[in-house]
């Protein structure tokens, strides 16, 4: 979901669903804003779009203070009832919110028992009765009951019609941001909505509070005491969140990986000693030198990056490492070892899931660094160090720069561990060759467009496919499904090409065609037989490949990637996997850079 927030000198609606728009990757299935008027608060909210919003507006919305929403459901379905703003019986309290109110059930309850009618069937919407009901004297004390009654995690906005001078916020567990304006003030849960405006940003902590004037702002805890929250400049200019001439968010992204890619190697890579220079990890050689585990974790496409990853570590430093869900293990009271270097990855920073994921090794004394996008996130300020992405902003729901700077980030890490073990200087080397000529070898990929497209087009007909792979391939497999799925809304399943034979070679027949990841490596043969055994079936495939590999008699479509150290093959081999699935969903008329029930970032549990 998306909070946007206005106090200022400006007509407060136009800036409201400007800054909507830009969080619309983070929820879209209802959108609505509350603009304070001379008396009263006017709310309005829509199903579906901001653009639905927008258009069913009235033309004269005035108005200088207002808060705006953009929901991705979780309590009740998307329908108008349920779409933020939230407002107290009396109209005079409203509220925006994200994240979960764990204990709604009971509150909501208790207000129904005390004579309240509840319009939703949101968790959020007890908030604005609680804040409304409270004896307080001030608002900001009547936000800081209200919130004290509730658990779970929130980020709101709230107004009130007998204190239009300001707007009152609080973060517990999901994102808010003060951007600072002349004479007018922003609050946003992501930066992309301030951007426009301003490049001035204080981010709240967990547990704190702000009052929000036109001319400045207060931060304060529980206790109402002040915290101290100076404004830090940030680095994004607007221009990087247009879509600069693209069709799609998802198409531009594709094609800024060269760029995006030398980004995250500059200043980076020591030729002298054939390792990597990452000073944010915090970490001395000795500490590298003292690990005898690494686990990463993150969740969808972060955590297939991390499944390349952990490979990648396995054998450049010799370390065993594995990636797991981060979903997952933050439930399953896992056993966190001062010997292991747990890495979180994540592009936004915000996937509630893996933050948690983060406080649960903190908890139990694990050392935890992050492979995070999103400067000044919540899980790279979590963290006890890290590596930065620098993808730049990303704003397609399916990540694409942000997967690829994750993998050679692990490539990086690699190093960093491997080189104060037995990975040799020249073996550094040559995995810092390769890293140099990735940007030039990704364009040529890129180049190949049109032809992926023809493929695309073919495979979008199927109603479900395989995409296979083993050892470095089976995570690009699992990536390239869940590209594929995601925004085709195509039955695509990954499977180790390995384990075909003992179960799923039964589906294949004409109508469920295949995708192999067939590097030149030592696994050729091995994942030739298993193309041959498919097409012995009847099953069409296509090979996502290198030159070098030889198909014999094999009359199967290709796909041609350029060959890299075969550690990295894995990186270039899920780019055509990107243009895939970004093609078979533009064949189908979908939504690509929105697709159905997703949200880019998902702050909730
Ligand atoms: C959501 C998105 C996925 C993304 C995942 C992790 O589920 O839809 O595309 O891979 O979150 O996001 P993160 O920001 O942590 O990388």
């Amino acid at each position: 979901c998306g909070i946007v927030g206005y106090i200022g000198g400006q007509n407060a609606a136009p800036i409201l669903l400007e800054g909507l728009t830009r969080l619309e990757y983070r929820g879209y299935d209802s959108a609505g804003i509350a603009v304070l008027g001379a008396k009263n608060a006017q709310v309005h909210r829509v199903v579906g779009r901001v653009r639905n919003l927008a258009a069913a507006l009235p033309k004269r919305l005035t108005g200088k203070v207002g808060i705006g929403h953009t929901r991705w459901a979780t309590h009740g379905p998307a329908s108008e009832a349920n779409a933020h703003p939230h407002t107290s019986e009396d109209g005079r309290i409203c509220v925006v919110h994200n994240g979960i109110i764990d204990n709604a059930d009971a509150l909501r309850a208790q207000l129904a028992d005390a004579g309240v009618t509840l319009a939703s069937e949101t968790d959020t919407e007890v908030l604005a009765h609680l804040i409304a009901r409270s004896g307080a004297d001030t608002l900001e004390d009547a936000v800081v009951e209200a919130v004290s009654r509730i658990t779970g995690t929130y980020a709101i906005a709230v107004t009130d019609t007998a204190h239009p001078d300001r707007l009152v916020i609080a973060r517990n567990g999901s994102p808010l941001i003060i951007g600072v304006g002349e004479r007018e003030m922003f609050v946003a849960s992501d930066l992309a909505a301030l951007v426009r405006h301003t490049s001035q940003v204080a981010h709240l902590d967990d547990g704190e509070f702000a009052t929000v004037f036109a001319t400045g702002y207060r931060t304060f805890t529980v206790d109402e005491s002040d915290t101290t929250k100076p404004a830090t400049e940030i680095d994004i200019a607007a221009e990087d969140l247009d879509l600069g001439g693209y069709p799609h968010y998802m198409a531009k992204e594709i094609q800024e990986q060269p760029e995006s890619v030398e980004r995250i190697i500059r200043g980076r890579l020591d030729d002298r000693f054939g390792v990597a220079r990452l000073d944010g990890l915090n970490l001395t050689p000795r500490e590298l030198r003292g690990f005898s585990r690494v686990k990463i974790l993150g969740c969808g496409s972060a955590y297939y990056a991390g499944q390349v990853g952990a490979t990648m570590i396995e054998e450049l430093a010799r370390i065993p490492a594995d990636a797991e869900a981060a979903s997952e293990f933050r439930y399953r009271n896992p056993i966190i070892e001062a010997d292991t270097l747990y890495i979180a990855v994540s592009q936004s920073g915000e996937t509630i899931d893996t933050a948690f994921a983060v406080e649960e090794i903190k908890r139990k004394g694990g050392r935890v660094v992050g492979l995070v996008n999103v400067v000044g996130s919540t899980i790279a300020r979590a963290c006890d160090g890290g590596v930065y992405l620098h993808a730049g902003p990303e704003i397609a729901v399916a990540s694409t720069k942000a997967l690829t700077n994750m993998a050679i980030g692990f490539a990086l890490i690699a190093l960093a561990l491997g080189r104060v073990r037995d990975l040799s200087n020249a073996d550094g080397q040559r995995i810092i060759d390769a890293l140099r000529a990735m940007p030039g070898q990704i364009k040529s990929i890129l180049d190949e467009g049109p032809r992926i497209a023809e493929h695309a087009k073919e495979f979008a007909t199927a109603n479900s496919l395989f995409f296979v792979g083993r050892v470095r391939g089976y995570p690009v497999a699992r990536e390239g499904a869940q590209k594929f799925k995601e925004i085709s809304y195509r039955h695509a399943e990954a499977y180790q090409t390995s384990e075909l034979k003992h179960g799923p070679l039964a589906l294949i027949d004409a109508a469920l065609p295949t995708v192999a990841i067939v590097p030149a490596d030592e696994l050729t043969d091995r994942n030739l037989a298993a193309v041959q055994q498919i097409k012995a079936r009847g099953g069409a495939v296509l090979a996502v490949t290198h030159e070098d590999v030889d198909f014999g008699e094999l009359d199967v479509p290709r796909i041609v990637v350029p060959k890299t150290e075969p550690e990295l093959d894995p990186i270039l081999l899920t780019i055509p996997l990107q243009l895939l699935a970004y093609h078979a969903a533009l064949s189908l008329g979908y939504d690509i850079d929105k697709p159905r029930n997703l949200a880019k970032s998902v702050t909730v549990e």
